[in-house]
Order: C-alpha cells, then structure tokens, then sequence
C-alpha cells in the first residue's frame, strides 16, 4: 500500500514541473508577441521598417551652407575672415529652429555675451599651443577694455572678428 502512494505523489511532482513550465512558455511566447516590433527578423536581427521612421526624421541642423541662401552678405563676411572655417551653427542655434519649410518661422536668438567667444577662445591648459586664446582680464587690461556682458563685442565683429577693430 505505502508504496502505491509514494508512486502517486511522484507523478505529482512531474505534473506541476511541467505545468509550470508550460506557463513559462506561454509567458514567454505572450511577452515575446507584445514586445517584438513588426518586421523584425524578416531580413535579420533587425527591424526592417527602422530606416524608413530613420529617412522621416527631420534634420535639426542645416547644411554647411544652409544659411547662405538667405543671408549673403553674413556668409561672404564669414567666409572671407578668421572665422571662416566654422559653421554659422557654432554660434547660432540650429537651422530647423529658425526655418521651416525654407521660410523663416521665428526670430534667431542671438548670444551676444562675451561667454560665446569665451568657450572657443578662453585660455584653456588643454587647446592647443597655436589656437588663438586669450586670459580675459589680462586681455581686456592690455587692450583698454572695460569688462560687461557683451564686451568682446565691444572691439570685435563676430563673423570678422580681426577686421576694422573698434
Ligand atoms: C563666432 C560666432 C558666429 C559665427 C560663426 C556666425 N555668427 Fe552670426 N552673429 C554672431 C553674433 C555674436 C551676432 C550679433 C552681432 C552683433 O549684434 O553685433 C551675429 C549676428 C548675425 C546676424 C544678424 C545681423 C547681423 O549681421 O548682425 C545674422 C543674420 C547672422 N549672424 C548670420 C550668420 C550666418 C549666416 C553665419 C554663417 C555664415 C554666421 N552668422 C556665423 C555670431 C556668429
Ligand atoms: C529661408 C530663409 C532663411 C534661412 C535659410 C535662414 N534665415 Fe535667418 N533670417 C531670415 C529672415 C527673413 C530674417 C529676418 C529678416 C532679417 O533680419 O534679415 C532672419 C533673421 C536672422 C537673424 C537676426 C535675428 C532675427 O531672427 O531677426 C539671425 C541671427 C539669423 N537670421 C541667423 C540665421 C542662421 C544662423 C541661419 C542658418 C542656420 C539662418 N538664419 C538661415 C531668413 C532665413
Ligand atoms: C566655435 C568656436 C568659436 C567661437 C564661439 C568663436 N571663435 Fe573666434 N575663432 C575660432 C577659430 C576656429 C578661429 C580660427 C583660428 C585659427 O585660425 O587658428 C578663430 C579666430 C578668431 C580670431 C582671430 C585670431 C587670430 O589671431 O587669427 C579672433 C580675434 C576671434 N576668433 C575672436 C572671437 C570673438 C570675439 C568671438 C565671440 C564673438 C569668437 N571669436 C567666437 C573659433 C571660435
Ligand atoms: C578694447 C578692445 C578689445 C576687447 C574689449 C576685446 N579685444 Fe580681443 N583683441 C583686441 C585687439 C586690438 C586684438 C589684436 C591684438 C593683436 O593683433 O596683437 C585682439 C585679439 C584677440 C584675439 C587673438 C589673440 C591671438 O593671440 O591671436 C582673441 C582670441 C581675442 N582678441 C579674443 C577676445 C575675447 C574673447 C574678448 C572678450 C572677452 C575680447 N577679445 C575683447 C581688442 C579687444
């Protein structure tokens, strides 16, 4: 008798085991179903409708000469001075904030603050020997200076800033 019972709660245990890992399966498969996107796997590990969402994005910055088109004269003064290898985006925001569908949809803030110049141009150990860079105190010192928010300005011009010193 005792050994039919042991017999019994035996097979109890290989049911629930494989209940249980049923279940498993089936939370597996459900989970799987919800979170995996459609088309993925169709070509290989990776979702194939990804670069078609990619290609509708809209850009945020413009093209090297994005602003060219409608601001010429702003283009010729940089492009033919010191500053003339940076992107008119380094100091303005970008493009798609200003402009949209190639109309101009809102003002372009403009930081006139000596901070601009001072992220490029401050005396830093690290920038290089040859980089153009300045102590702000000793620089406003040595050029009769007064220092304010927007002093830099107060000499240099922002697109050509070695041209007609103020
Ligand atoms: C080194 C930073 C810097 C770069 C690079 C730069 N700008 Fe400016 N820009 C300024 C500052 C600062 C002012 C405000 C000048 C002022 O008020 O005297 C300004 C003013 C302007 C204005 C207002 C009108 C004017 O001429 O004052 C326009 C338009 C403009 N920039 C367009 C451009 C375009 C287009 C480019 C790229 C070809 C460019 N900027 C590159 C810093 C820059
Ligand atoms: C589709 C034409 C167009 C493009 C492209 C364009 N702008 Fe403008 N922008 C304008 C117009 C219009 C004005 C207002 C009239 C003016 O001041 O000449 C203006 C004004 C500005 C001003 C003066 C502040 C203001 O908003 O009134 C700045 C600075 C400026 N733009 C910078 C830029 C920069 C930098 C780019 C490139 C990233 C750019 N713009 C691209 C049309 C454009
Ligand atoms: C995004 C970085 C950047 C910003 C912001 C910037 N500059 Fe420049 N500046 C440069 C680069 C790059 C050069 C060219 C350096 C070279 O020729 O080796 C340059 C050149 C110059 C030069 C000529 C230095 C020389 O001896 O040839 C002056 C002066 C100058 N900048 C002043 C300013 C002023 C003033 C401002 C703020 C209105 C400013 N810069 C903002 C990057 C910047
Ligand atoms: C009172 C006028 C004046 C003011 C204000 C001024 N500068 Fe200058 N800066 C000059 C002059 C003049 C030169 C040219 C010096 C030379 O050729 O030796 C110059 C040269 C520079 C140079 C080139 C240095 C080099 O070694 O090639 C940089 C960078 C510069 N200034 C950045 C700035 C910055 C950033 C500010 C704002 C904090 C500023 N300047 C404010 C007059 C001024």
């Amino acid at each position: 008798m005792g050994e039919t019972v042991k017999k019994e709660r035996h097979t109890k245990h290989v049911y629930r085991v494989l209940i249980i890992l049923g279940l498993m399966t089936i939370v597996v498969f459900a989970v799987r179903y919800v979170l995996i996107p459609e088309g993925w796997g169709e070509y290989g590990n990776f979702r194939t409708g990804a670069v078609a969402d990619m290609l509708e994005i809209e850009p945020v910055h413009g093209r090297w000469d994005g602003c060219k088109k409608c601001h010429p004269d702003q283009w010729e003064a940089v492009r033919t001075a010191d500053h003339a290898t940076l992107s008119c985006e380094s100091c303005h925001e970008p493009l798609s904030f200003h402009v949209e569908n190639g109309r101009r949809k809102t003002p372009m803030p403009t930081d006139r603050s000596y901070k601009l110049c001072a992220r490029c141009h401050r005396r830093i150990q690290g920038r290089p020997e040859g980089f153009p860079q300045v102590k702000i105190d000793d620089h406003l010192e040595e050029m009769g200076g007064e220092f304010g928010p927007e002093v830099c300005l107060d000499c240099h011009a922002s697109h050509a800033p070695l041209e007609g010193l103020r």
